[in-house]
């Protein structure tokens, strides 16, 4: 099992070393390396179980720093950055010649972010590159926002995570993507809403018109779901079918029956309480050897519409096979 401390020079050390540690980012942990080592970008895939084609985001402390990464920086990125940065808004530009295809999987664009925890910014800095860094989870299952979800996955073949607490947002990056024709399109809704970032922009974004093809492949419908089959609605009384736990971000109209394992993630009816706690929740009940998960669905607003979409993709694992 991997220690968890709060060492960041342990964490650079390693980095430096071309060991993948695992880092506290403000929206969920990641799984870092530095994004000129292939070798330990590879290990990332390796430990990850991640498919090769699946493209990293890249962590950098600034706009400046990301020179050379980026084939350019159009205005409407260094405005977006300007607005929304440091913080949970990854863009997707033409890649830089720095970019090799351990980082961008062949694609034509590169995912750039500054990410605001203070940690992983400090990680940045001391290593002096930036930083390849998909959400730390095993492929497939749900984001960690704890340290000590990163630490028990991986065995011995993780060494350090660093413990930046628990993450603030608690959800992924939102993600938009510059179009070659200049448009710009919502890959993932995340805590910076698509309408902000429209405001912005002063024009609307665009949504991924074809599913099947692999311009993200995060968007696979099948991922980040608990081994629980998950259930959307608490809105009736479901009917009881074995050992259940519930989810819920407000008061119930009817008691939670008896049996019922249930784990509220805000004690206020607050959404960004409940994006702070849901995978925490989906985790801890997925721990317990359930039936069945249901969720409490979210009003479709702001860091809702993010969470809508979380627990849908994590419903679907019932019904699609993984790959
Ligand atoms: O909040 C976050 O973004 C977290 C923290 C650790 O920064 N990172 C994260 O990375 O969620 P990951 O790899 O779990 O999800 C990134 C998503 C994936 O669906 C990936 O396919 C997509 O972004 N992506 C990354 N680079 C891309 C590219 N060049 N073109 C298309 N999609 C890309
Ligand atoms: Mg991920």
């Amino acid at each position: 099992m991997a220690r968890c401390g709060t060492d960041l020079q342990t964490a650079v050390d390693l980095l430096q070393a071309g060991r993948p540690v695992g880092l506290p980012t403000e929206t969920v942990y990641g799984l870092a390396a530095r994004a000129d080592m292939p070798d330990a970008v590879a290990d990332i895939y390796r430990l990850k179980g991640r498919p090769a084609h699946n493209p990293l985001i890249l962590h950098f402390s600034s706009v400046a720093d990301m020179r050379g990464w980026v084939a350019r920086m159009p205005t409407e990125a260094e405005r977006l950055f300007a607005q929304f940065s440091p913080g949970p808004l990854t863009l997707l530009l033409p890649k830089g010649p720095r970019v090799g295809d351990h980082i961008s999987a062949g694609l034509p664009r590169v995912g750039v972010r500054i990410p605001a925890h203070p940690l992983f910014r400090k990680a940045i800095q001391r290593t002096g590159c930036p930083l390849a860094a998909p959400s730390a989870n095993r492929s497939g299952y749900v984001s960690p926002t704890l340290a000590e979800h990163v630490a028990g996955v991986y065995g011995g073949e993780l060494t350090y995570v660093l413990d930046g607490g628990p993450c603030e947002v608690g959800v992924e990056s939102t993600i938009v993507g510059l179009e070659p024709n200049g448009s710009w399109t919502l890959y993932r809704p995340g805590a910076i809403a698509a309408t902000d970032i429209e405001c912005v922009l002063d024009a609307p974004l665009r949504l991924p018109h074809d599913h099947t093809q692999v311009v993200a492949p995060g968007m696979d419908a099948h991922h980040y779901a608990p081994h629980t089959p998950v259930l959307i609605g608490l809105e009736e009384t479901p009917v009881i079918e074995g050992k259940e736990g519930w989810i819920t971000w407000r008061e119930l109209t009817y008691p939670i029956p008896a049996g019922v394992v249930h784990h509220p993630i805000s004690n206020r009816s607050d959404l960004n309480d409940a994006a702070r706690e849901l995978y925490a929740a989906m985790i801890r009940l997925d721990g317990l050897g359930l039936d069945r998960i249901r969720i409490q669905p979210f009003p479709h607003r702001g860091i809702g519409i993010a969470l809508n979409e979380r627990i849908h993709r994590a419903s679907l694992r019932t019904h699609i096979p993984e790959a």
